[in-house]
């Protein structure tokens, strides 16, 4: 990890002065007035939010961010439950809200393994269904979404984490049914649905140099089908102490140099032990590793909340480095109450992943990246 620049140390000792302040006047800076020309920076948001059941995650998004990316609501289950139903609503508002809101907004996620409905992958016969038809519900699916949004949907992740963390492809049931050329399809049918929309893959863990290598050669494969891909996302679901800044900073510059946009598209600090013993399946231990492992269901304790805020102010301090070469910036949620990572890898921890707490209110991780997107 890289040590913090002096303006961003200061910028950390005035966080306890500061903080408080802001958070009762609700004056802070807003994001996206302090990050640079040209540099989105954007939050997925979820259903509640859009139609401001969530009222206060809702203010924090339209007052700091520049883009969203829906969470949930766009991927195939939700919107495309039954081969003859979708159900368009809530992405429609999704891209209501975007719009009404200046936003740019992102399609997250076409091409997906979870959250694919069983039937995309089932025969006339009960067993697996051939490659032509996987093929023919993957581009019905792809011109339904995509082209229902044409125009409006600035960039779409069409396929995500088709990869393991060793650089082969994930074995996922696009992989078993249509075999590698699924990626290929994927990217040609979504730009005959949107020919203006831009087109990622996105991924995580592209730090670890396989994945990455793997990520680059399809990146290569689809330009030499004379296919375009404009963007890759490394995920950013990160730790405290990993991976390192160096790690990350030799993912940006190495997808920099495949000529795509390098996108941060899901970022958020996991403040809590993961389980080296993967004890998540098994029941009596799960309660164990909860007990062990929710350490902090009351707040935030401060020497954590300030190492929260310096691995933020080093990977802001990157992402400044790196400003030619990255697009975007977004958040994997809004608010810490929201974030997924309460419920992952086991449901009901507390956790304190982002910029902003349970109230809406910046923590001093938010000032710290404001105090490193100003002083640079
Ligand atoms: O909406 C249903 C609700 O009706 C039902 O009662 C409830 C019961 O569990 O489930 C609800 O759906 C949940 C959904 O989130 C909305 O809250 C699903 O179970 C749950 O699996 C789903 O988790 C999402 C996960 O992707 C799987 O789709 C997380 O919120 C979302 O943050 C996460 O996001 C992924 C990115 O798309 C890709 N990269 C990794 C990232 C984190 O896993």
């Amino acid at each position: 990890m890289i040590s913090l620049r002096p303006n961003v140390r200061m910028g950390l000792v005035g966080l306890a002065l500061t903080t408080a302040g802001m958070a009762a006047s609700g004056e802070e800076p807003a994001l996206k007035h302090v990050v640079p020309k040209g540099l989105l920076i954007g939050a997925a948001v979820s259903e509640r939010q859009v139609d401001g059941r969530d009222a206060i995650a809702r203010r924090v998004v339209t007052r700091h961010f520049n883009s969203v990316t829906p969470e949930n609501l766009l991927k195939w289950r939700p919107i495309h439950p039954q081969p003859d139903e979708y159900v368009f609503e809530p992405a429609d508002r999704y891209v209501a809200f975007g719009e009404d809101h200046g936003l740019t907004v992102i399609g997250h996620t076409l091409i997906w393994h979870p959250q694919t409905p069983d039937w995309v992958f089932v025969g006339k016969d009960g067993g697996r269904a051939d490659r032509e038809t996987v093929l023919s519900r993957m581009r019905t699916h792809i011109e339904a979404v995509v082209g229902r949004y044409r125009g409006r949907i600035h960039g779409w992740d069409v396929v995500n984490e088709a990869l393991n963390d060793d650089g082969t492809f994930r074995e996922t049931p696009w992989l078993e049914t249509v075999g590698e050329e699924y990626i290929a399809k994927a990217f040609e049918y979504a730009h005959a649905a949107d020919p203006e929309a831009k087109l990622y893959y996105n991924d995580y863990n592209l730090w670890k140099p396989e994945k990455r290598a793997a990520a680059l050669r399809i990146v290569k494969q689809l330009r030499q089908r004379g296919l375009r891909i404009d963007g890759v996302g490394e995920q950013a679901h990160y730790m405290l102490d990993s991976p390192s800044i160096g790690e990350i900073e030799a993912t940006i510059t190495a997808l920099a140099g495949s000529r795509v946009q390098v996108m941060i598209t899901e970022l958020d600090i996991d403040v809590l032990p993961r389980d080296p013993e993967m004890r998540g399946a098994d029941l009596p231990k799960q309660a164990e590793f909860l007990a062990e492992t929710n350490l902090y269901p009351n707040g935030l304790p401060k020497a954590q909340q300030e190492q929260l805020a310096r691995r933020y102010a080093d990977i802001f301090t990157l992402v400044m480095r790196h400003r030619d070469k990255l697009s975007r910036v977004t958040f994997w949620g809004v608010t810490d109450g929201q974030s997924w990572l309460n419920n992952f890898p086991l449901r009901g921890r507390v956790n304190y992943p982002l910029l902003f707490d349970r109230q809406g209110q910046p923590k001093p991780a938010f000032n710290a990246v404001v105090d490193v997107l100003k002083g640079s």
